[in-house]
């Protein structure tokens, strides 16, 4: 077989083998996975109407606004289910044959995509849609339980993307809009733009936008209590062909840019410009990842009793090539990315014999005052108070010089959480205050396969809490939003919107998997045995989310045996689910361990009995082992009191029928090509580590035989791999700098 047949096959095969791992103790599998149907959520959706992908929250008027294909809805916040009111708004059938002639989709891409809901300081709302590749902007306000579409149409172009498969990027800011999109039918002018009286804009060079993908905009209020009268920014986040890199034709890119909001563009230099644009390339250092990850979403976090220096950026991450499926979440600290921009070195191009200009760290004088620098007090001093006064050295050198030297590294040099499985799109991040005082982020991961992941570090330790699947179909999360008001958290997808609670504590019903399942929002409340929300409770509850420490529940009391009784000769199924998916389950006869047998079959949530005879009669109980961080804890889940005899069947168990379960030939030829799979994987894991194909095993699957195997000593450990393997990463740094 072709060596790459062979890879592909392995990588094919990759999770089978690491689904048969499923029993290492802490890995990072979601301690729980919550089928659609357990989900307590609101849903809206509206037939024949697709893509809700556009969201805005107004807490003010209670409503969640949420743009869709060819429709606007105004639901309601608490529950999104009901609808308010909506508005459609079609193209015509002029604009559909238009988009026609120029070869594009009737039924897909010449339709109206609602792309951006913005609300404006007298509370309209301004929304644009791709208006079948021609963006079209309007005004639209709600009263009298109506949204009204104002008909005072305005060009989209720069603002709203023409494409609606392209990603783009936007915020209002007193009443100006920052929008990063393409300006084209093509989609070949890439713009950072603001739309205010003089719209200023990024030059059309590729040294400033290379084929960009734009992912998100956030606002940083830098002003406040500056003592150097610095600018308020704004944040653009996106990916990009590398133009700093001649190793590779396509090698992509992570990018954080960013200007300053008083910028008015130069005089003769950069007209209508941005005077401060400027951006550096952002790492998320995957272990065994050779070429960059790239940025998918990002979350600010603030804490607003902090300074903005401390906001967070959690950012996604995932793969360039399709050779891999982990995704990963980094931090950074707006302190580090505001300080390159501000102290940072500046690249420079320069032409070697070749065709080729090569980018190099510029070690040359730096103008005054410090190209992309907002208007500071310095400036000031010197008689520039905008940045239509800027010299045109200044203007000049960072027209030809927008990308920094440095890479700005997450904190901890590397990622907070990666995992295997469907690739994550959106991130949302909430702080919680636990019972221990302290006061955890958790955060909320959409993935491609529609699920929402609830993940907390403890201490370096990743923990999932659980992985929701909030939609029946597996549409991918295209948005996610969360309401300071309702503290709810709303998600869209292609084919509906949904709201869920931040936590829902009832879904476990004792103390010990209240406590183990480790969610800061939830807590045991002993007098009334039950597992509540911390904010709902005054009195004092269980909780221990850093160790996930059992024995703080008291022994629950002996479960009242179920009777069952069964016909000799007779099949019977005692049900036993697994409560967790970090727990194992074992069976006791009359207090001694049960060795299972042809007769006896341990199931994933179950014990067959095949063919009873009077030995199998006695006293049955399931056994749950769960292993936390600091121990392991028993729990008994079920008990039955088998008899036999003639006395119909009890309640717990079920009997089925001899002919359903049998060793026959099917369960035979299973066994042989499961066999066989197996065989035939560990020759091709065999070969292919013999060949360096693959990278040694992953770091959230593997078993440690010696420890409890937690996340946390994976995490030192791949901290260890990748001192190793950062070797080859910084060679390839040379490589784009040298
Ligand atoms: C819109 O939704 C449809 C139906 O799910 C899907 O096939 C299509 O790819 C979506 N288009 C965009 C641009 O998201
Ligand atoms: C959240 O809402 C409360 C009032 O409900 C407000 O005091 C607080 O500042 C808000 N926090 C954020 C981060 O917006
Ligand atoms: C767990 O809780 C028990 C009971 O309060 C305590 O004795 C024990 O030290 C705790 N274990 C850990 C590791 O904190
Ligand atoms: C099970 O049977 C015993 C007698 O064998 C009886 O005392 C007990 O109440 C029964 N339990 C249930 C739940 O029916
Ligand atoms: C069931 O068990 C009896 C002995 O207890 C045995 O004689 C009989 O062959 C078994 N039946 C089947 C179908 O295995």
């Amino acid at each position: 077989m072709h060596p790459l047949l062979l890879s592909l096959s392995v990588l094919w095969l990759l999770p089978l083998a690491l689904t048969l791992e499923e029993d290492s103790p802490l890995d990072c599998v979601p301690r729980k996975f919550i089928l659609y149907h357990g989900v307590n959520a609101h849903l809206f959706h509206e037939d024949g109407v697709f893509n809700y992908s556009t969201m805005l929250l107004r807490e003010d008027l209670d409503l969640l606004v949420l743009g869709a294909r060819e429709a606007v809805y105004a639901l309601d916040l608490n529950d999104i289910s009901k609808k308010r009111a909506s508005v459609k708004w079609r193209v015509t059938a002029k604009q559909k044959s238009e988009c026609q002639n120029k070869g594009k989709d009737p039924e897909l891409e010449c339709k109206n995509y609602i792309r951006i809901l913005h609300t404006m300081e007298d509370k309209r709302m301004f929304v644009c849609g791709t208006n079948a590749f021609d963006p079209e902007c309007d005004y639209m306000s709600y009263s009298d339980g109506k949204l009204i579409l104002e008909d005072k149409r305005e060009d989209g172009k720069g603002k709203c993307p023409f494409d609606p498969a392209q990603r783009y990027a936007s915020i209002m800011d007193d009443d100006n809009l920052y929008s990063a999109t393409s300006m084209n039918f093509l989609g070949s002018e890439p713009v950072l733009m603001r739309s205010s009286p003089i719209s200023i804009r990024t030059e059309f060079k590729s040294s400033w936008l290379n084929e960009p993908s734009f992912v998100s905009m956030a606002q940083m209020p830098e002003s406040e209590n500056n003592e150097d009268g610095d600018d308020d920014k704004v944040y653009l986040f996106f990916s990009e062909k590398a133009v700093e890199c001649d190793c590779y034709n396509k090698l992509v890119v992570s990018r954080v840019a960013r200007v300053c909001k008083g910028d008015l563009g130069g005089q003769r230099t950069l007209q209508k410009k941005w005077t401060s644009f400027l951006k550096a390339r952002m790492d998320c250092p995957v272990l065994e990842s050779q070429l960059p990850y790239i940025i998918q979403d990002t979350y600010l976090w603030c804490d607003p009793q902090q300074h903005w220096r401390n906001c967070l950026f959690y950012a996604i991450f995932t793969p360039q090539s399709d050779t891999s499926d982990l995704s990963a979440v980094c931090v950074f600290r707006v302190s580090d990315i505001s300080r390159v921009f501000a102290e940072g070195k500046y690249k420079t191009p320069v032409p070697v014999e070749t065709s080729f200009v090569k980018w190099v760290m510029y070690s040359g004088d730096i103008p005054v005052p410090r190209p992309g620098a907002c208007i500071n007090n310095e400036a000031r001093k010197a008689g520039i108070t905008q940045t239509l006064d800027l010299p045109d050295r200044t203007l000049q050198f960072v027209k030809d010089r927008p990308l920094m030297d440095q890479v700005i590294q997450p904190i901890g040099e590397k990622p907070l959480l990666v995992r295997r499985g469907a690739t994550f799109t959106r991130i949302i991040v909430n702080q919680m205050q636990a019972a221990d005082g302290e006061k955890y982020h958790v955060m909320f991961i959409g993935t491609e396969d529609g699920t929402l992941l609830k993940a907390v570090n403890y201490d370096g330790e990743m923990f999932i809490i659980e992985e929701i699947k909030l939609f029946q179909s597996q549409d991918p999360i295209k948005i996610l939003k969360f309401s300071n008001v309702t503290r709810q958290l709303y998600a869209g997808s292609d084919s509906g919107a949904a709201q869920i609670p931040l936590a829902s504590c009832e879904r476990s019903s004792s103390c010990m998997d209240c406590v183990l399942a480790r969610d800061p929002y939830c807590g045991w409340d002993k007098r009334l045995g039950k597992c509540v929300a911390l904010s709902e409770s005054q009195r004092e509850l269980i909780q221990s989310v850093k160790e996930g420490n059992g024995s703080l529940c008291s022994n629950a009391g002996p479960i009242k045996p179920t009777n069952q009784s069964i016909w000799p000769g007779g099949n019977v199924k005692l049900s036993c689910p697994k409560p967790s998916n970090l727990a194992k389950t074992s069976w006791e006869r009359d207090n001694r361990p049960l060795t299972p047998s042809e007769r006896l079959q341990l199931l994933e949530d179950g014990l067959l009995i095949l063919n009873a005879s009077l030995s199998d009669a006695g006293r049955y109980r399931c056994l749950s082992v769960e292993h936390s961080k600091t121990d392991k804890y028993t729990t008994t889940v079920a008990e039955y009191q088998l008899t036999l005899g003639p006395a119909g069947s009890g309640k717990g168990g079920h009997i089925v029928f001899p002919q359903a379960r049998r060793n026959g030939p099917s369960v035979t030829g299973l066994q042989v090509v499961v066999a066989l799979l197996v065989i035939s994987l560990l020759v091709l894991l065999a070969w292919n580590f013999y060949k360096g194909h693959l990278p040694l095993p992953w770091k959230c699957g593997k078993k440690n035989k010696q420890s409890q195997g937690s996340c946390e000593e994976e995490g030192v450990n791949s901290a260890a791999h990748y001192q190793g393997a950062q070797k080859p990463a910084l060679a390839e740094d040379k490589f784009l700098v040298s």
